[in-house]
């Protein structure tokens, strides 16, 4: 049974409410609802729950982050363009004080040079990026192995 101590907070930002339509050449034609079950079904595999949101406000992805700490036990966030722009974000994350992992559906470096610099990796256990919708089971997967380890 999934409660705060295997939760995962799974955190999506701006624009990824967009997927399917949005630039599908970069990010698939999978829908961020797509995404959303094949993260519940791994999570299920894995004993673990998890807590799936988007949000394009900076300030709202703040209030979720500052809030994890009640409510999970690791965070996953691919923060969309926050990624390269958010200290706000950063100092969310480092005070919240849970393992996170980033996560890009694109590989940002193979693509234009604003994209390779990232905030949140400051705070983050690991990154993964490149590997579409698949990327978000890969840190699903490295979230329980974190969290199984204490
Ligand atoms: C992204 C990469 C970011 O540079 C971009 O702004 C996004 C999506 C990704 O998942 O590849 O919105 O985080």
């Amino acid at each position: 049974m999934a409660d705060m101590v295997n939760t995962v907070l799974i955190l999506n930002g701006p624009n990824l409410n967009m997927l399917g339509t949005r630039e599908p050449e970069i990010y698939g034609s999978q829908t961020l609802a797509d995404i959303e079950a094949l993260c519940a079904g791994q999570a299920e595999g894995l004993g673990v729950g998890i807590d799936f949101r988007q949000s394009n406000a900076e300030g709202e992805l703040v209030d979720w982050i500052q809030g994890a700490p009640d409510c999970a036990a690791a965070i996953i966030i691919n923060a969309g363009a926050y990624t390269h722009t958010s200290v706000a974000l950063l100092d969310a994350l480092r005070t919240a004080n849970l393992p996170v992992i980033e996560v890009h559906l694109s590989n940002i470096f193979q693509r234009e040079k604003f994209r390779h610099e990232s905030y949140i990796s400051q705070a983050a256990a690991g990154v993964i990026c490149g590997f579409g919708a698949h990327g978000y089971e890969m840190a699903l997967q490295a979230a329980a192995r974190i969290l199984a380890d204490g």
